[in-house]
């Protein structure tokens, strides 16, 4: 996937290589943002958050916000070249600030580490959905009998232990031996996959005679339900499912060859993943409804609903096995994005080799991990500030950290850089990077800002 035949125009060269083309890149940034943010967590945040209202503000911030903020960070990570933490202090310094910058990359860094330890329990649960389905666990399945096998699994932490384990360590594996070529083709493949089986199931619940039900409870705005928490949350998961304000297109722009147009790519991801969210949120909502569940039950959301639709389908056993497969990708190449940060750092700077970094930062990621693990089992009950320990470092991560991570991002790219050396990066000051700068300068800082303000 990445060549040192990057042309670069005399300019600076990433130690890692260029990727060989603009295709190459849309790939890899569209696997990091199509992940569980799209299928599991945003039905069930905007469940929680009570549906309409919450999605138009969650589309408003990917437009206003989140697209502004991730041309920053390609921007910002082409020129220089280097891991984010690394990149940020030249920049910084290259452009007549500080080289104090690095601490956005830092808690970049962070948050990566942070969001992967629970993103993996997660996605351990993925890994065992392949196996129940494949069992036929779901055949025929009643709402209590799906919500039984989950209860059954989660409330028991030593099976969440393994799945977690075996998560991290298939990503440490592809981290270490560095088979990302592997990788492109996997998402080449899985997104119209994804893709595939989802209108397939959006085809199942249109005829669960509940459709429009679930379309009123995602586009009908009941705006005096939405409170400052919702928007702090509808902006969280404009980041989280875009995979910006953490460093991690940072690191991938890095390897952007000159000549590909930074706005081209990044419009295409964030296309293909809000459509992707919207899509699992037409299918999610009318199987709620027409199961009697309850939109705002959290977590289990999508292990409840899914599950409960395949198992009353022809050919379900097939189809659930794969969705959850399929998924399990997603996740794993979404992972990846979220250690490359602390890899290429530990990298760069102390001079590991590619497969210490990943065994090192894996570690710890895992580790973080058992809070979350048992989050759902033995420390169900205990309860803080926005819930349990997984609800906390959710919290803290997505609402908090990567907003934050954000606002430091646009501020540098708009203000801190001089005109000429993001207009050079965008490709000229035509109408385009006017729109752009008006977005970084103003718009995405203060509207980030006033949300976070308001909410906290
Ligand atoms: N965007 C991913 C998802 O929606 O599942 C999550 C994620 C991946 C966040 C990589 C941040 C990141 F760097």
């Amino acid at each position: 996937m990445l060549s040192n035949q990057g042309r670069n125009g005399g300019k600076r060269k990433s130690l890692h290589g260029h990727w060989s083309s603009r295709m190459a890149f849309i790939l890899a940034v569209t696997g990091s943002a199509v992940g569980l943010g799209n299928i599991w967590k945003f039905p069930y945040i905007a469940g929680q958050n009570g549906g309409g209202a919450f999605v138009l503000v969650y589309l408003l911030c990917v437009v206003l916000i989140g697209m502004p903020v991730m041309m920053s960070e390609i921007l910002i990570g082409r020129r220089g070249r280097r891991n984010p933490i690394a990149t940020m202090e030249l920049l910084g310094k290259e452009e007549g600030s500080s080289g104090h910058w690095r601490w956005v990359g830092l808690i970049g860094v962070l948050a990566g580490i942070l969001i992967l330890s629970y993103y993996s329990v997660i996605a351990g649960w993925v890994l065992v959905y392949i196996v129940k389905s494949a069992q036929g666990a779901f055949v025929g399945a009643d709402s209590d009998t799906v919500s039984a096998i989950f209860a059954g699994f989660t409330g028991n932490w030593l099976s969440v232990t393994f799945s977690h384990t075996v998560f991290m360590a298939l990503t440490v594996f592809v981290v270490a031996r560095g088979v990302e070529r592997g990788l492109e083709q996997a998402v080449r493949f899985m997104v119209p996959a994804l893709l595939v089986l989802m209108l397939t199931l959006l085809a199942y619940s249109i005829n669960s005679g509940h459709f429009m039900e679930g379309v009123d409870f995602m586009f009908t705005p009941a705006w005096d339900k939405l409170g400052w928490g919702s928007v702090l949350a509808a902006l969280g998961q404009a980041f989280f499912t875009l995979s910006i304000g953490m460093g991690a297109i940072m690191a991938y722009g890095a390897y952007l060859p000159e000549d590909t147009s930074i706005m081209g790519a990044s419009g295409a991801v964030v296309v293909a993943d809000t459509c992707i969210a919207i899509l699992a949120g037409l299918v999610i909502f009318p199987l709620v409804f027409a199961n009697g569940l309850d939109p705002a039950e959290g977590a289990g959301l999508v292990f409840h609903t899914l599950p409960l639709a395949f198992g009353k389908m022809a050919g379900g056993v097939i189809f659930s096995t794969l969705f959850f497969i399929l998924l399990a990708f997603a996740a794993w190449t979404s992972a990846l994005g979220l250690v490359e940060p602390a890899v290429a750092w530990l990298v760069e700077q102390f001079g590991r080799t590619r497969s210490q970094a990943a065994v090192i930062v894996g570690s710890l990621i895992w580790l973080a991990g058992m809070g979350s693990v048992l989050s759902f089992n033995v420390l169900a009950d205990v309860s803080f500030l926005a819930g349990t320990i997984f609800d906390n470092v959710d919290y803290l991560t997505s609402n908090i950290m990567l907003p934050l991570g954000g606002l430091l991002i646009t501020i540098f790219a708009g203000w801190v850089m001089c005109r000429n050396s993001t207009a050079d990066e965008l490709g000229g000051a035509g109408t385009t990077y006017k729109m752009w700068r008006v977005l970084a300068r103003f718009l995405a800082p203060i509207g980030i800002l006033i949300v976070l303000f308001n909410a906290i």
